[in-house]
């Protein structure tokens, strides 16, 4: 293997820099060549592509964000545009390619292998931590700790003005943020997609509470469940609760990346050179249970990954 390109695609992702970083150096270290890839798939059809060396991505391991920069590309939806994609890493002469993702991306990375016979390796990026294979994906942890920052602050208003808060966080269709958020802020309730507990329980919750003399709770909520924060305040505004919504949105994709999140995508980074060395193909690189796991590409969004459904209970118990 000669030259192996890299690009960062979908939702950026704090850590997506460190996985760059670790595959351009890894890869230089075996003597082998990076291209880096702009606005991912679409960047590829286009030709938008430079050699990267160590040099390039020094001083990137703690910024948010991707230097590659990145995009859902309508573009590679059809066979046409990925046929253009092919012909350009043909031309570049690129033996493999590895792919920084959610399973949008992973999608297209896999008709790059069907189709075009490309070898191509996934990493998991995305803050919704909703991939089959790997415990954590790069940029949860940081997602998680932003949020969590949000929402400590809301506490300090809340508390003062005695008040009910509904947050919404990020997701996509999965609650995983919501449920760590949700334990580590003390929270009231939380609601997601997976386990989509009825309004009416939670509005049951507010009235215990009140009775308990509590005044001022926190509802965290996916933004996956049905109605989405909105719908929650409305319901419980509907019951007789005054409250507040704070949708915390695209500030949980920023910041500088959690410790946890830098490690794991350099190791992952790292392991991915190796892992299109040794011929390795269609498949996503993650970590289970502490080691680099491998998972057909198909299975990471075919495969459902569960949620921990006692943290539910748990934040629950904790909230009494
Ligand atoms: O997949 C990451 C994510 O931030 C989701 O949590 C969210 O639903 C979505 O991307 C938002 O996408 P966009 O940046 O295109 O608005």
């Amino acid at each position: 293997m000669k030259r192996i390109a890299v690009f960062t695609s979908g939702g950026d992702a704090p850590g997506m820099n460190a996985a760059v970083r670790a595959v351009v150096r890894a890869a230089t270290g075996k003597g082998i060549e990076v291209v880096g890839i702009m606005r991912g798939f679409q960047g590829m059809i286009e030709g938008d592509m430079r050699l990267l060396g160590p040099r390039d991505v020094a001083n990137t391991i703690q910024r948010g964000g991707t230097i590659l920069l990145t995009a859902r590309s309508k573009d590679f939806r059809n066979p046409e545009g990925r046929a253009k994609a092919a012909e350009q890493l043909k031309k570049w002469d690129i033996d493999g390619v590895v792919c920084v993702g959610g399973d949008g991306s992973f999608h297209g990375a896999h008709y790059l292998h069907e189709e075009h016979g490309i070898k191509v390796v996934g990493l998991p990026g995305t803050i919704d931590n909703d991939l089959y294979g790997t415990d954590y994906t790069i940029g949860y942890f940081t997602a998680v700790d932003t949020a969590l920052d949000c929402i400590d602050k809301l506490r300090d208003t809340g508390a003062s003005h005695e008040r009910i808060f509904v947050v919404e966080v990020m997701g996509r269709h999965a609650g995983f943020i919501a449920l760590d958020v949700g334990i580590a802020s003390g929270a009231e309730e939380v609601l997601i997609p997976e386990h989509p507990m009825p309004i009416e329980e939670v509005i049951q919750t507010l009235k215990e509470s009140e009775a308990k003399g509590k005044k001022s709770s926190f509802i965290i909520v996916a933004e996956g469940y049905p109605g989405g924060g909105q719908g929650v305040q409305d319901a419980i505004e509907g019951a007789g609760f005054e409250s507040r919504l704070t949708i915390l949105g695209h500030v949980q994709r920023g910041g500088s990346p959690k410790a946890e999140d830098r490690i794991l995508a350099s190791r992952l980074g790292e392991a991915a050179v190796c892992a299109l060395q040794d011929g390795k193909s269609d498949v996503m690189l993650g970590v289970t249970n502490h080691e680099i796991s491998f998972t057909p590409l198909a299975d990471t969004w075919e495969k459902r990954k569960d949620v921990n459904a006692h943290l539910r209970s748990c934040v629950k118990t904790l909230s009494v």
